[in-house]
């Protein structure tokens, strides 16, 4: 039996752990530090730690035999490199190519370097010059749209649509003079893909790739794609349009240069590669940007898809040869699909105050039904809410038609005070 401990503490930590719990060769699944979801789950076990030594120890005691780490942050902060320094085997990439998704300017540096089919983007450190070239960009043609970025990591806050040369301006300055995301150092503007957007992500151990099916993810808060960003309201897959010649483009354009760019900057390793995709009007998949872990609500999407153990997935890609198992791996050609519930208020400010959950026990015995925990708290057998993504509720079905409405059916049945959800996921497929 093999014990596996996964660092974080969301939804997609949750159906990562699930998902490897039902491998009868896992032994116990540790999360650290995990959440309700883990905490009441049979086989799960939450820890808390202090530190990457105080996490290695108890690897150590634990006998934990691979390490998954969830999370972008403390892949940027070098946990990858630290397990590696110690000898235990760790899923989750290092810091150098973690860089991928902590500096947006490395990453739109990257693409260009390897021909990455990308949309055009500039750089600036000094608001007076993003300013410059904003006036330039919206004097030149109405109906103009782009992305003002962090350099750094952001929680997902740090990526700003502006569609006004006065919203550009405010964007820059909340990122480049107030600082919102940290040092504050770098801004990246760059052009807007118009075409939809879509998710693939690939397991890899550097040298070979396995995809998971694509995903389509819900990032605005509202209905109709529209409000401010969040971390994801849902997703679904697989999605329509990551199909044929645009998966051919992708494979050529987009995966084969990266692939070659990760081996010529000795980039790579164990991980999950991300790639946000926009499809342009011809149907060209550009990278919007990369992600160094799976997505979050993507893995819970997808992860319902895999018909095969996770764990010889990972190992074998921590031991550098997913080749010897890729053609091993399958997914159901179905479809599958996850609801966030939110309470109201997320992502701004939605105060600390906790409420009780009902109906979980109800809508989880649903058929094909499985909830992750985004952001919840057990005490005396009570679930709390605790956080702003509270719950991830998925289902799978034949059809993506199907498959939502299993999924709100199943929501039907939860309740707690200020719960949101979008109720259109998935309706651009059906
Ligand atoms: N759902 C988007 C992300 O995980 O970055």
């Amino acid at each position: 039996m093999k014990n596996v401990l996964i660092i974080g503490s969301g939804g997609r930590e949750h159906a990562l752990a699930d998902k490897l719990k039902q491998d009868r060769k896992v032994g116990t699944v540790f999360c650290a530090p995990g959440n309700g979801g883990t905490k009441r789950a049979s086989g799960i076990e939450n820890i808390d730690f202090s530190g990457f030594d105080d996490l290695k120890r108890k690897v150590q005691s634990n006998a934990i035999d691979l390490v998954v780490v969830g999370p972008e942050k403390p892949l940027a902060e070098g946990i990858a490199d630290f397990f590696e320094g110690a000898g235990i085997s760790c899923f989750g990439f290092k810091k150098s190519t973690a860089r991928l998704e902590s500096s947006k300017n490395f990453a739109d540096e990257f693409k260009q370097k390897y021909g990455v089919q990308s949309p055009s983007f500039e750089s600036f450190s000094v608001y007076e010059e993003a300013k410059h070239f904003l006036e330039k960009r919206f004097s030149r043609s109405r109906g103009t749209k782009l992305w003002v970025k962090a350099d750094e990591l952001c929680g997902g806050k740090g990526v700003i649509g502006v569609e006004t040369l006065e919203e550009g301006e405010e964007a820059s300055s909340t990122l480049l003079e107030e600082k919102e995301c940290g040092v504050g150092e770098k801004i990246i503007i760059q052009e807007d893909v118009p075409g939809e957007e879509i998710t693939v992500q690939a397991l890899t151990d550097g040298d070979s790739f396995v995809l998971t099916p694509s995903s389509q993810d819900h990032k605005q808060l509202y209905e109709g794609g529209v409000g401010p960003n969040t971390g994801g309201m849902g997703a679904y897959a697989p999605a329509p349009a990551f199909s044929g010649q645009v998966e051919k483009n992708f494979r050529n354009e987009v995966l084969l240069p990266t692939s070659k760019g990760l081996q010529e900057e000795g980039l790579g390793g164990p991980g999950v590669l991300y790639f946000g995709l926009g499809l342009s009007e011809t149907g060209n998949p550009k990278v919007l940007e990369y992600n160094v872990r799976f997505g979050d609500p993507e893995a819970q999407t997808v992860l319902r898809l895999l018909d095969s153990d996770l764990y010889p997935i990972l190992k074998a890609a921590s031991e550098n040869r997913l080749s010897e198992i890729k053609g091993e791996v399958d997914w159901q050609e179905r479809a599958a699909i996850c609801v966030i519930l939110s309470v109201d208020g997320y992502p701004r400010d939605y105060g600390d105050e906790v409420y009780p959950i009902e109906g979980l026990k109800m809508a989880g015995k649903l058929p094909e039904v499985r909830i992750y925990h985004s952001g919840t708290a057990v005490e005396d057998g009570t679930v709390y809410t605790n956080g702003g993504r509270i719950l991830s509720v998925t289902a799978v079905g034949d059809s993506v038609r199907e498959a939502r409405r299993k999924v709100y059916r199943a929501i039907d049945e939860i309740h707690f005070e200020g719960m949101y959800y979008r109720k259109d996921i998935g309706s651009k497929a059906v």
